[in-house]
């Protein structure tokens, strides 16, 4: 199938880069020039797995093309827009996708089947779809979700739980389309109208970070009891009913999806006059989250971190990307700097040697070379990122190049054993492992009311 992609940005060009890797011929346009240059040449502007190689060979079979503007359109079956929706704070925003689905309306020669693929709060698609029919009556809508997460997004893209299809009035046709278009995949194709569609993918996203919350909650809860949340996450995940993934603790959900999204949902709930109080707590209790952790290393030093230097490992909201965009590991630098540690940041894709300027709050920090260059007269290490370089390094070697014994291991990634064997204390999610065996110091007594009622 001949199709059109409008937007060259993360989710535009995984799914141009995709389909094209499917048999299709692809055609992805965007209004920057520069980019659009760079990727004529083979150069893809984001860091993603597997995304260059698609680009590549997309480009030397020539099923794969870059255009500079909407002429670029013309011919094709259908066109995808997939151009952003986030304002400067980071905030869901549906400017973009308007002037994109207006601009392909009013242009008679561009295809008139429309899928919109950026995300949006549930009752823009019936929006734009008035919009675009009210310029010409001839266009047909469709909302057609991604679920595809950083860094393993070419994965996702090709071998999707389901592919939702939210169709617009009339709009068979493209729906047949794009049952076409998904068809080599062989999996579910969910066809639902358009606003479903739109809260399959937002309710997906916040259930998802509303999880990741219960088990940072329980984090919290276990390190108090001296249950292993671990143990009982696993636990809870082999109920069927419940599943493991996204219920491991962590320093707190970050990136451009999830953090605008648990901010949007309710907002969206209170415009109709409805209150979500569950989904309206989950941005208080991640944001928490930094906060209980450093607490956690504050009271295992037994002092706190005010003139202290502290090595942070990892500054991406996640491994395997480049994306600092609302990171956890940022909320902790900037915790840090506001209890008055001075911060020293390694991250294999984000710092350059020299100083970083984070973005949230304005804070710096002092970047590294390497992890093992971060350590150096560090009082504490606290690792933000799960970066797999983090679970080999060699604990023997740098204890003696830090000033203070202790590490804070937030995403449960550094070798313990080793850790503990070169003398180093490890909190782990509230929890004190020492080098002489202790491992459930933060253990607090049952409250009374509690033991009494046992
Ligand atoms: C997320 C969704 O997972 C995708 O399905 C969706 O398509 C995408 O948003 C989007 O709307 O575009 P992404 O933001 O790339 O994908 O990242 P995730 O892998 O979902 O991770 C989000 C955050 O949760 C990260 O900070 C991660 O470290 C954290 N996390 C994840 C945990 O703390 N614990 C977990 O068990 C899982």
């Amino acid at each position: 199938m001949l199709i059109s992609v409008i937007g060259a940005g993360y989710v535009g060009l995984v799914t141009g880069a995709c389909l094209a890797h499917l048999g299709n011929e692809v055609r992805v346009v965007d209004i920057d020039r520069a980019r659009i240059e760079r990727l004529r040449g083979g150069e893809v502007p984001i860091h993603e797995p597997g995304l260059d190689e698609l680009v590549a060979a997309g480009l030397a079979n020539g099923r794969l093309s870059f255009h500079a503007d909407q002429s670029g359109t013309y011919g094709s079956q259908l066109v995808i827009v997939a151009v952003g929706t986030l304002d400067r704070a980071g905030e869901w925003y549906g400017e973009l996708v308007e002037r994109a689905v207006r601009g392909l309306a009013e242009d008679s020669r561009a295809p008139r089947h429309l899928v919109v693929r950026s995300t949006l709060m549930p009752g823009t698609a019936v929006r734009l779809e008035a919009l675009a029919q009210a310029i010409d009556p001839d266009v047909r809508l469709c909302f057609n979700p991604e679920f595809t997460r950083e860094a393993v997004a070419v994965r996702d893209f090709l071998e999707p739980d389901r592919v939702v299809v939210g169709a617009g009035r009339d709009a068979q046709a493209l729906v047949q389309e794009l049952h076409e278009l998904y068809a080599p995949m062989g999996r579910t194709i969910l066809d639902t109208d358009l606003t479903s569609a739109e809260t399959i993918k937002l309710a997906s996203n916040v259930f998802l970070a509303t999880k990741i919350s219960f088990a940072n909650e329980l984090a919290r809860l276990c390190a108090a009891t001296g249950a292993d949340v671990h143990a009982v996450v696993d636990g809870m995940g082999l109920d069927l009913r419940i599943g493991r993934s996204f219920l491991s603790p962590g320093p707190g959900f970050g990136g451009s999806c999830f953090p605008s999204q648990v901010r949007a949902l309710p907002e969206l709930a209170r415009s109709f006059g409805i209150e979500a109080p569950i989904i309206a707590a989950v941005d208080q209790s991640n944001l928490g989250q930094a906060d209980w952790l450093i607490d956690g290393l504050e009271r295992a030093r037994g002092a706190s971190l005010a003139g202290s230097r502290v090595a942070l490992l990892g500054l991406t909201f996640k491994a395997n990307t480049d994306d600092l965009r609302e990171s956890p590991a940022l909320r902790l630098a900037e915790r840090l700097v506001a209890r008055g540690a001075r911060v020293v940041a390694y991250d294999p894709k984000a710092t350059e040697a020299g100083v970083v300027q984070l973005a949230a709050g304005g804070v710096t920090v002092d970047a590294a070379p390497s992890a093992a260059e971060a350590v150096i007269d560090a009082d504490a290490v606290v690792v933000g990122t799960e970066w797999a370089e983090f679970g080999a390094l060699d604990w023997a070697a740098l204890a003696p190049r830090m000033r203070g014994r202790i590490i804070a291991d937030a995403r449960r990634i550094i070798d313990r054993d080793a850790a503990l064997a070169a003398g180093l204390t490890v909190v782990a999610m509230g929890v004190t492992h020492t080098p002489d065996g202790g491992g459930a110091a933060a253990r607090i007594a049952v409250p009374v009311t509690a033991a009494a009622a046992v």
